[in-house]
């Protein structure tokens, strides 16, 4: 019997699909990552692993994969895993695409308003017993209408917030690697250097995914060009931002806010990241609905079935 190896318990009917098909599903029965050595043995003899983001899926891993045919990662990111290795060694590696595009920039929007409009700090004050009596000038925040919002990232996620952000009366720049014509298009959206984009936008959106090039994109002397009425919101990877220099200009209080669901090194948090009110702090939960978690799940499952069964894998990366 072949067997799955999954590193955490997940949501939905994944697990139920796996074993209706006959496969021995083991799963890591704690909520926290998984050992390095317990990853180590269950890879041994899996014909297939699950895996999180937060698992390291390096070359020491891939090596223990004696018969291994697929690692499915339980998320669209996948600079967890050392893709190029395993593909060397024919195993085929998926993600979460597009299952999770709603979830990420639903969350996007609800950054970009928290932080536009304080709510974190409105939140703490109620919470505090300090709302006494209303006032012209309590928390005023920004208005939405008429700004202008850089979505780094043009993509499946990026299209998707610029689609909820139209409605606010935005108007949308972008930098990608590529000209995005359907993004253009659809949006009226113009593309820009990454530059012009930090200098000219009032709420900048993160929606590209970790890798060798985009890894510190966002740094000392480009994070500097930001207007310091505006607000950067990233919902893709901490590592996008140089994060102690995010943290050193908002202590300057060279921009107005942000808003952020992860982190350079999650899930260690900078303390001084904490010690900011301009800031509003989510623990890494873009796709963290009902049923964007339970499609995931169960799409690593049937990438699993497709491969297992000779079919070819439904999103490979
Ligand atoms: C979440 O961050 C994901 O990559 O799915």
């Amino acid at each position: 019997m072949k067997k799955i190896f999954i590193t955490r318990k997940l949501a939905g009917r994944g697990e139920a699909l796996l074993k209706e098909k006959g496969f021995t599903v083991v799963v890591f029965e704690k909520d926290c990552p998984v050992s390095r050595t317990r990853l180590l043995k269950e890879a041994a003899d899996a014909d297939a692993l699950i895996t999180l983001l937060t698992d390291k899926i390096d070359r020491e891993v891939i090596n223990a994969l004696n018969k291994c045919r697929v690692i499915a990662n339980c998320a669209v990111g996948f600079n967890n895993i050392d893709v190029n290795y395993a593909r060397n060694k024919n195993i085929i590696v998926t993600n979460t695409p597009d299952i999770l595009t709603d979830a990420t920039a639903d969350l996007t929007l609800a950054l970009i308003l928290a932080c536009a409009r304080r709510l974190r700090e409105g939140e703490l004050m109620m919470r505090a017993d300090k709302f006494k009596s209303w006032k012209p000038q309590l928390l005023l925040g920004l208005e939405m209408s008429g700004k202008t919002v850089g979505i780094i990232g043009a993509g499946r996620i990026g299209s998707a917030a610029a689609k909820r952000l139209i409605p606010f009366g935005t108007k949308i720049i972008y930098y990608d690697r590529n000209k995005r014509e359907n993004f253009e298009n659809e949006f009226g959206a113009k593309k820009v250097s990454l530059n012009t984009l930090l200098k000219t936008a009032d709420i900048v959106s993160i929606h590209i995914p970790l890798s060798d090039g985009t890894f510190h994109l966002l740094n000392k002397d480009n994070l500097a060009l930001m207007k310091k009425s505006s607000i950067l919101v990233n919902t893709s990877r901490g590592e996008i931002i140089e994060e102690k220099f995010l943290i050193r200009m908002m202590k300057a209080k060279k921009i107005f806010a942000a808003g952020l669901d992860v982190y350079e090194g999650e899930p260690e948090i900078n303390p001084d990241l904490l010690k900011l009110q301009n800031v509003f702090l989510l623990p890494h939960i873009g796709s963290a609905t009902v049923e964007t978690r339970s499609g995931m799940a169960e799409l690593c499952a049937r990438n699993v079935i497709a491969v297992l069964t000779g079919k070819k894998a439904i999103t490979p990366v």
